[in-house]
């Protein structure tokens, strides 16, 4: 399959809608300023071949994306155990939610919500340097070296009062080991990474490979842990539009406010795309348009 030429098509499809509907995330202050009118998309198949049109290889803030690298540091560290306080069903309600915390005891529904990925934080807190990790295994799994943007960062932590909230309902229940503010400084760091679209289709390899890195052929995950990813991906990866997603889509995908979504073929190929204007779910609304003519283009669905 000629998927270069592929990728130019959807971008010259979908170029004059640029900055034509939706908004960029703006609670973030430093999201808030960045142009709507971008759009990038890049391919990395399971046998190295790579493809990329339009805005791929321009930084973003890879927000909740960052859920997915840390629920694999999280699941390599610590296996089953790290089920012990987080969920694995869809939530239904916004990403930021807080009311199904309360009559579930803190116990974050998943891993890809903002509580549960706090969850998950707070363990990898507990257990290393999780900013510093969550770069290295960034920069592994792309080849290249990733940092975080410490403006977005800041920003978010002057602003990040759900996520306050959330951290410190989730301790009031004793679900929280270490210190709020530690746990949340890592938490707004991961989501602060800048990568672009080529360096986050290849980050996700691990993910078509049953679990095996991208480039040095070492098994990150186990076959099952990787699958599990692809399930949490399809069920909650997109939060409450997940069910959207399946029916238009059909690939396990995760999205952030930063514009970006990445998707799973398993056993072919990753894919990124990147598009800051949002829809009222917090997904990116050329993102999921590009996704679904990359579908329905190809047949590429694991339906
Ligand atoms: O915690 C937040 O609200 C953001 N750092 C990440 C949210 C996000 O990306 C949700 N995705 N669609």
């Amino acid at each position: 399959m000629d998927f270069q030429s592929l990728l130019e098509d959807i971008v010259a499809t979908l170029r004059p809608e640029l900055g034509e509907a939706g908004h960029v995330a703006n609670y973030i202050p430093a999201l808030a300023r960045v142009p709507a009118a971008r759009f990038g998309i890049a391919l990395r198949t399971c046998d190295g071949h790579e493809a990329h049109a339009g805005d791929s290889t321009t930084a973003f803030s890879i927000q909740s994306i960052s859920k997915l690298f840390a629920l694999t540091m999280g699941m390599r560290e610590m296996g089953e155990t790290l089920w012990e306080r987080i969920g694995r069903e869809p939530s239904g309600n916004p990403f930021n939610s807080l009311v199904q915390l309360e009559s579930e005891r803190g116990i974050p529904r998943n891993p890809f919500i903002n509580a549960g990925a706090i969850a998950v934080t707070d363990r990898l807190v507990s257990l290393f340097d999780a900013k510093a990790e969550m770069l290295t295994l960034l920069s592994s799994l792309c080849g290249e070296p990733v940092q975080f943007d410490e403006e977005v960062a800041a920003s978010e932590a002057a602003t990040g009062f759900r996520n306050i909230a959330l951290a410190n309902f989730m301790k009031s229940f004793g679900r929280i080991d270490n210190d709020v503010s530690a746990v949340l400084d890592a938490y707004f760091h991961h989501c602060a990474a800048a990568m672009n679209c080529l360096q986050l289709a290849r980050a996700t390899g691990f993910l078509c490979r049953d679990g095996v890195h991208p480039f040095t052929g070492h098994q990150l995950l186990t076959e099952s842990q990787a699958r599990r990813i692809n399930a949490l991906m399809l069920t909650c990866g997109t939060y409450d539009a997940a069910g959207e997603f399946a029916f238009r889509i059909g690939l396990p995908c995760k999205s952030g406010v930063g514009g970006g979504i990445v998707a799973v073929v398993p056993d072919r190929l990753t894919l990124c795309v990147w598009s800051p204007a949002l829809d009222s779910t917090g997904n990116s609304l050329l993102g999921m348009k590009a996704l679904e003519l990359f579908t329905a283009k190809t047949g590429l669905s694991i339906f």
